[in-house]
C-alpha cells in the first residue's frame, strides 16, 4: 500500500502547470511532454513563475526543525533547471551551487537571481555524469536524476550520498518501473526496492510513492510512478 502524501505530489506537469492556451488556440504541451522529449527550452516555458518543490520545501523545514548544528548552509541545486527550487534555497539564506547541463536554464536562472542573493549562487554547467559534488550539507534534485545516462546512473549516486555529511539531507525524485518513461532507453528508473538500497545510508524522512495518470495537452495519457524522497544522512555512513 503506498504511503499516502502529506500535501498533493507533484509531478513536472501537474494540471496547474498546463501552459495556458492564448486565444482559443490549441492547449499548448504541458512540461512532462517536453520533458518526455528532452525539450528544456519548451520545458522551462512550461514551468516558467512555478514556485519550489514540495520535497525541497520539506527538507527546509526539516533542517529549520533540527538541533541547532555546525553544518554550514550550503546546498547544491542538481539538475536545477530554470531555478525554481535554487530561488527558494537563496531565499532561506543557503549558499547555492546549481549544476544543470542546460546553458539555457542557468542562464534563465541567473537572469531571474534578485541581486541581494547573487552573491550566494554560483552555478555549473555539467552532466551529472561528469560532475563530483564538493561536501554539501544539503542535496537536492527535483525530478533530475531520472534523465541521468542510466548506465552511469549508480557512480553518480554513490558521488551524491558521498558528498553529504551525517546529519545532511538529499531531496528529491525517482521514478519507477510502472512509469510509462522507463521504456525509454535513455532514462534511469527504479524498483521501491532499489529505492531503498540507494537510500541505505539515510534516515528516511519522507518516501512517497505516488502511481497516478495524467493526459497532456493532446489526450495521450502518462502512467506516472515516482518516488518522492527527503532522507536525512545518518552517523557513520560514509563522507
Ligand atoms: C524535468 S527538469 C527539472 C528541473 C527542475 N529541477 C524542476 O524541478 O523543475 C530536468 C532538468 O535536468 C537537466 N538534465 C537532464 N539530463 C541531465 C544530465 N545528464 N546532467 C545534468 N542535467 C541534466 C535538464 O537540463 C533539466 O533542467
Amino acid at each position: 500500500m503506498p504511503e499516502q502524501p502529506t500535501t498533493p505530489p507533484t509531478s513536472p506537469c501537474t494540471p496547474a502547470e498546463t501552459t495556458p492556451p492564448a486565444g482559443g488556440a490549441a492547449p499548448a504541451p504541458k512540461a512532462h511532454e517536453y520533458a518526455h522529449e528532452r525539450d528544456w527550452p519548451g520545458y522551462y516555458r512550461a514551468v516558467a513563475g512555478k514556485g519550489a518543490r514540495e520535497t525541497l520545501l520539506k527538507a527546509l523545514e526539516l533542517f529549520e526543525r533540527d538541533a541547532p548544528s555546525d553544518l554550514p548552509r550550503f546546498a547544491i541545486d542538481l539538475g536545477c533547471g530554470s531555478g525554481r527550487d535554487t530561488f527558494e534555497l537563496l531565499r532561506r539564506g543557503w549558499r547555492v551551487l546549481a549544476v544543470d547541463a542546460s546553458e539555457l536554464g542557468l542562464s534563465l536562472l541567473k537572469k531571474e537571481v534578485p541581486s541581494e542573493h547573487a552573491d550566494r549562487l554560483e552555478t555549473m554547467l555539467s552532466g551529472y555524469e561528469d560532475f563530483t559534488p564538493r561536501r554539501a550539507t544539503f542535496i537536492n534534485a527535483s525530478y533530475a536524476l531520472p534523465f541521468c545516462e542510466p548506465s552511469r546512473f549508480d557512480e553518480v549516486w554513490a558521488r551524491i550520498a558521498a558528498a553529504i555529511p551525517p546529519g545532511g539531507r538529499f531531496a528529491g525524485q525517482f521514478f519507477g518501473e510502472r512509469d510509462d518513461w522507463a521504456a525509454l532507453p535513455d532514462r534511469a528508473h527504479h524498483t521501491r526496492p532499489q529505492v531503498e538500497r540507494l537510500l541505505a545510508e539515510f534516515t528516511i524522512d519522507r518516501l512517497q510513492e505516488v502511481e497516478n495518470r495524467e493526459a497532456g495537452a493532446t489526450g495521450i495519457v502518462k502512467n506516472w510512478h515516482v518516488f518522492h524522497v527527503v532522507a536525512k544522512k545518518r552517523p557513520g555512513g560514509s563522507s
